[in-house]
């Protein structure tokens, strides 16, 4: 509820924002041009309902902000998250004087704070004022930029949109930057002339003695208001967390072995930060993005129940019943647990990964297939020619694959590794499995006609296909980790696949998968096999020739 209030009036404030720079940017036009936009903006903003909206959602805003501060258990923190803070902080100490000096003044002393009133301030009589007002509206842009980087990195249409929105976050405050200092060169041009001077002035009429007082008593006051604020913040956590010293600690052990005391209402999310321990926590411990999440390996039933957003965010990631996110979690008891990702986990992961990285149970079909005596044909080329012809090759295996609705797994030497039936059900991974070695060699076929005269003797590839029950899930490490799959089918199907040299065959395919596809393999001779580590031997099928499968023609 509190952090969709503070997205909802940030969101206000960002618009506000957004809309004054696009009016300022109406200065590299010209001054009429700004005034002429100014007129819209007020329209917008300084009717009864517009300051309300915008009055309401500035002062909720801090609030907000003043309580986020107090909340924190642990002033550690991201550079972006720290960026906002500060950010945030010196806007309104920044523009305090902009928005009483113009607003106040038009209500108590009848000023016009039009475009001209504004620019002689800052560029005729007092330049500090440049510094306050560009200070404060690229302070204003950049926590907002932030804010709006923070709430949509998770969303999927992000990924494309970032640029658009990146180009656009450069672009708004550049122009209107520009447009400000033409706007002021513009202003101090004509102020030379004492006739323009005059006229201007009497369209502005300038707040007197007694209003200027006024106006800078209450930006005093707005100072000592919002440093009251933040240093009452700090004072309150400070008490806090006496407080909380006395009523007792509790210690959590790591994965890696290290055991640290905290004190109770501090979250593990927090705790790993206090304690500079490695923690993912892609959202920044906003409750969304679930990377922090942490397996408890003792003490879950000490723990307090999960709320339902927390409860939310778990079932959509389809986590087991020990597993709590480390953002939302304050233990009152000893717990140990093991963090579940990498800190190094980004968004881009979250956006690929798709709720799988903790590892699935289900039914696939996986592929296996090789060129047969590829290592002696290798022996007798150059190394430039191998690559070209493996990565021709690759190529063609990979579109065979992917055409038939299967997932390129990896390529080991000359070897293909393919998995059927992630996204389906086993049925259509089996038949689509049989259509995958089926174009495999149809596109070596290919292959070996257009590179007849650089490999000489034909290419030829043996398949081992079986289906069963695999734990699919993220594996490796770094820039190495992928979605694969393990376990007995796999290994099943590798050997499957070598049996091809013994046989003579292209493919070695189990009954299984037969029977799941719903094609009849009875008209080729079977074997029983034994396959290291079953216990149960299995009934497979060897076929000389794809072209013989009983398939619909694809
Ligand atoms: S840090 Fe994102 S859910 Fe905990």
């Amino acid at each position: 509820m509190l952090r969709k209030t503070s997205l909802i009036t940030g969101l206000i404030l960002f618009v506000y924002v957004t809309t004054h720079l696009l009016n300022h940017a109406l200065g590299l036009i010209s001054l009429g041009a700004m005034e002429a936009g100014r007129h819209i903006f007020l329209r917008l903003w300084r009717n009864p309902l517009g300051t309300l909206i915008l009055y309401g959602a500035l002062l909720i805003h801090f609030a907000l902000a003043v309580w986020a501060v107090f909340r924190r258990r642990s002033l550690v923190m991201t550079f972006s998250e720290a960026a906002q803070l500060i950010f945030g902080i010196s806007i309104p100490l920044l523009l305090a004087i902009h928005v009483i000096g113009t607003r106040m003044a038009h209500e108590i002393a009848g000023t016009t704070d039009n475009y001209a009133y504004v620019l002689l301030i800052h560029w005729k009589f007092s330049n500090k004022y440049i510094a306050y007002q560009t200070a404060g509206l690229l302070a204003a842009w950049i926590h907002g930029c932030i804010g709006i980087h923070h709430w949509l990195r998770l969303k999927p249409m992000y990924v494309w949109a970032k640029n658009f929105l990146f180009a656009a976050a450069l672009l708004i405050p550049t122009l209107s930057l520009l447009g400000y200092t033409q706007g002021g060169r513009s202003v101090l041009a004509l102020s030379r002339d004492p006739e323009w001077m005059k006229q201007a002035s009497a369209i502005i009429r300038w707040p007197d003695k007694d209003a200027l007082g006024k106006i800078l008593f209450w930006v005093d006051s707005v100072w000592v208001v919002l440093i009251s604020g933040f240093v009452l913040a700090l004072v309150a956590r400070g008490i806090r967390s006496y407080a909380e010293k006395s009523r007792g600690s509790f210690r959590i052990t790591y994965d890696d072995g290290r055991a640290v005391s905290a004190t109770t209402g501090t979250t593990i999310l927090d705790i790993s930060r206090i304690f500079r321990i490695p923690h993912a926590a892609v959202c920044g411990g906003r409750g969304r993005c679930s990377t922090c999440r942490v397996r408890i390996l003792e003490g879950f039933d000490s723990l307090p129940p999960a709320s339902e957003e927390e409860l939310h965010v778990l079932e959509r990631i389809g986590s087991l019943a020990n597993v709590r996110l480390a953002c939302q979690t304050k233990p009152t008891e000893d717990i140990s647990i093991a963090r579940l990702l990498s800190p190094q986990v980004s968004v881009r992961d979250i956006h690929t990964r798709a709720g799988r990285h903790s590892g699935e149970e289900m039914e696939i079909a996986v592929l296996f297939s090789d060129i047969r005596s590829f290592t002696k044909y290798s022996e007798k080329k150059l190394p430039y020619d191998v690559v070209f012809v493996l990565n021709r090759y690759f190529s063609e295996m990979g579109e065979a694959i992917e055409s038939a609705g299967g997932r390129l797994d990896k390529f080991i030497g000359d070897g293909v590794m393919a998995l059927f039936g992630i996204d389906g059900n086993i049925e259509q991974a089996c038949r689509q499995s049989l259509i995958a070695a089926r174009a495999m060699t149809r596109n070596l076929e290919k292959l070996n006609q257009s590179l007849a005269s650089e490999i000489g003797e034909p290419l030829r590839l043996g398949i081992g296909i079986h289906a069963g029950p695999v734990i699919v899930g993220e594996m490796g490490y770094g820039n190495a980790t992928h979605l694969t799959a393990i376990g007995d089918t796999v290994n099943t199907a590798s050997r499957l696949e070598s049996m091809n040299k013994e046989f003579s065959s292209q493919l070695v395919v189990s009954g299984d998968v037969g029977i799941h596809a719903g094609v009849n393999l009875s008209t080729f001779p079977g074997n029983e096999i034994d396959v290291r580590g079953r216990a149960d031997s299995i009934h497979v099928y060897i076929i000389s020739n794809l072209e013989d499968l009983p398939l619909e023609s694809s």
